[in-house]
């Protein structure tokens, strides 16, 4: 079986030498003539976190990312090896420092060169802020860009979010769909979220057999920004499949789950699997104001991380 790529934060020599070397040999490092030894004391400053697309012992893709700049955060470098392109690799390298970054900070910034590095970086979320010309070399310019959660003082990190949304949908993948929406607009979640979990539904189904069922679509913590919790109320119930099972299970609520760590997520999960069977807390969900449905989802479920 092919190895898979993992995407974790360096702390091997290894993973520090293999990504200088890559830093060293690709564009547009190699143009700007960054050295090895540079490269190697930029990667391996104990201030900037490095992480690795790791295939077994080999680093293939490496991002390092600054949380003490005066842009905070940056990512200084963003590198796949060449073979190993257009894999989704640097996307997932990005969206690993991203929930880094976004549980201290709103907004992540970084500067591209190249008009098709731009591009990647608009494809991931990242809107142009400014422009700065001649900045290393006389007539190469770079963008500076910015991918934003919203104002610093407005974001409450660490804190679960609820959303509550009254749902008409004549489907499960519908309203997956409408939580998804509803969710990254609040920058809560990546723009992938919802067919992630639309996938992952139709190999292992979330319709829990509670008294009132329910269903409960997650996906990888990668796909999420922030810890969330959007409890949708169906005009008219959707069908899902039995957790573990095939039966078909009529859901009036649909609860999307974003965890942005995957211990959190198996945490939040079990204590769901708990809550949900209880009928007052039930019945406060599909029948109260959103106001008394999010109180009572943070009483209930707030300090299910901690
Ligand atoms: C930019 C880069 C990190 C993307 O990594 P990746 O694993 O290929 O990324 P994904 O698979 O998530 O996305 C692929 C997209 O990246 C972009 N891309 C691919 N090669 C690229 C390159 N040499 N330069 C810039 N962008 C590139 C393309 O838009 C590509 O989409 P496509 O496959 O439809 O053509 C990688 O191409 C790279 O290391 N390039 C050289 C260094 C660089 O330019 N870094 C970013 C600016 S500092």
């Amino acid at each position: 079986m092919a190895e898979r790529i993992q995407i974790v934060r360096a702390t091997e020599e290894g993973d520090y030498e293999q990504s200088a070397m890559l830093l060293t040999v690709n564009d547009p490092w190699a143009k700007l003539g960054r050295t090895y030894a540079y490269s190697y004391d930029k990667v391996h400053n104990p201030e900037d976190e490095l992480i690795v697309a790791k295939k077994g012992e080999r680093v293939v893709g490496c991002l390092l990312l600054e949380m003490h700049s005066t842009l905070k955060a940056f990512v200084r470098a963003l590198c796949v090896s060449a073979e190993y392109r257009s894999h989704g690799i640097g996307a997932d390298l990005l969206a690993f420092a991203e929930h880094r970054a976004f549980k201290e900070t709103a907004n992540v910034f970084l500067f591209v060169s190249s008009e098709r590095g731009k591009k990647f970086y608009e494809t991931n979320g990242y809107q142009e802020v400014g422009y700065l010309k001649d900045l290393n070399i006389t007539g190469v310019g770079e963008w500076i860009m910015r991918k934003t959660i919203g104002p610093n003082d407005e974001v409450e990190y660490n804190e679960l979010e609820i959303l509550v949304l009254d749902g008409d949908a004549e489907t499960l993948e519908e309203a997956i769909r409408n939580a998804g929406t509803a969710m990254c607009k609040k920058g809560l979640v990546r723009d992938v979220y919802a067919e992630k979990c639309i996938e992952r539904e139709k190999i292992f189904s979330t319709g829990l057999p509670t008294n009132i069922p329910v269903a409960i679509p997650h996906t990888d913590a990668k796909y999420v920004n922030r810890d969330c919790l959007c409890f949708q109320r169906m005009k008219k119930p959707v069908v899902a499949i039995e957790i573990g099972g095939t039966e078909e299970l009529p859901c009036q609520m649909v609860v999307n789950l974003g965890m942005t760590g995957a211990g959190s997520q198996v945490t939040m999960l079990s204590k769901m699997m708990e809550v949900l069977q209880d009928e007052a807390f039930m019945n406060i969900c599909l029948t109260g104001h959103p106001d008394e449905v999010k109180e009572e989802v943070k009483k209930v479920l707030g300090n299910a991380m901690l």
